[in-house]
């Protein structure tokens, strides 16, 4: 199982890089706002320079599947570990199923999110997704168990051989660590507190 931060704040990667516990790095727009993230494209190249090989998520800022797209393309381009993050669905609740699979089959490495359900894993899994993120503290604040979601995908992936690894991310406490990885989670994405 890998661990990977979930901040966009360059002082606790720089703290955990030498534990050996971190495997690479996550972050959406909301923790770069609150990180106080000025130069999105700056702060990313210097976070991607110093993980080294580790992967780090960015994710899209639009709705629009086509500038998706061609933010996604962008960011690529921005260091060669970068994994674009995709909305399952966007916002107006369109799919972005499309986006996914035209980006993985360019070779750019996608993290599915937020994947809330069995359903929409299988789909992104199909799509060719890199990674699928499950938001655990999503899940049950919409009163589902997160385990048994990431329980289920894990071994559904396993069966039918697909490359996709489950991120699991929207981690709340302790507790939900715990639980994550004892449901199989291949990756739990942690914030620094
Ligand atoms: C993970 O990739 C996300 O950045 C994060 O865990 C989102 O969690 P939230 O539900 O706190 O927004």
């Amino acid at each position: 199982m890998e661990i990977f931060i979930d901040t966009a704040k360059i002082d606790e990667i720089r703290r955990w890089l030498p534990s050996g516990v971190l495997d690479g790095v996550t972050t959406n727009p909301s923790i770069m706002y609150k990180d106080g993230v000025a130069d999105a494209e700056a702060e990313i190249k210097k976070i991607a320079a110093l993980i080294g090989q580790r992967p780090l998520s960015v994710e899209v800022t639009t709705n629009d599947l086509k500038e998706m797209t061609a933010q996604a393309q962008a960011f690529a381009k921005w260091a060669p570990n970068i994994v674009v993050k995709i909305p399952v669905i966007n916002e107006d609740g369109v799919p972005c199923l499309d986006v996914i699979a035209a980006l993985e089959a360019k070779g750019i490495k996608v993290n599915a999110t937020a994947a809330l359900s069995f359903n929409q894993v299988v789909l992104t899994a199909k799509a060719g997704a890199t990674y699928t993120s499950i938001f655990a503290g999503r899940v049950a604040d919409e009163g589902n168990d997160p385990a048994v979601v990431i329980e289920r995908s894990v071994d559904w992936l396993t069966r039918w051989k697909y490359k996709t690894k489950i991120i699991v991310g929207s981690i709340r406490s302790v507790i939900d660590v715990q639980s994550s990885a004892l449901a199989g989670a291949h990756v739990i994405t942690i914030p620094p507190q």
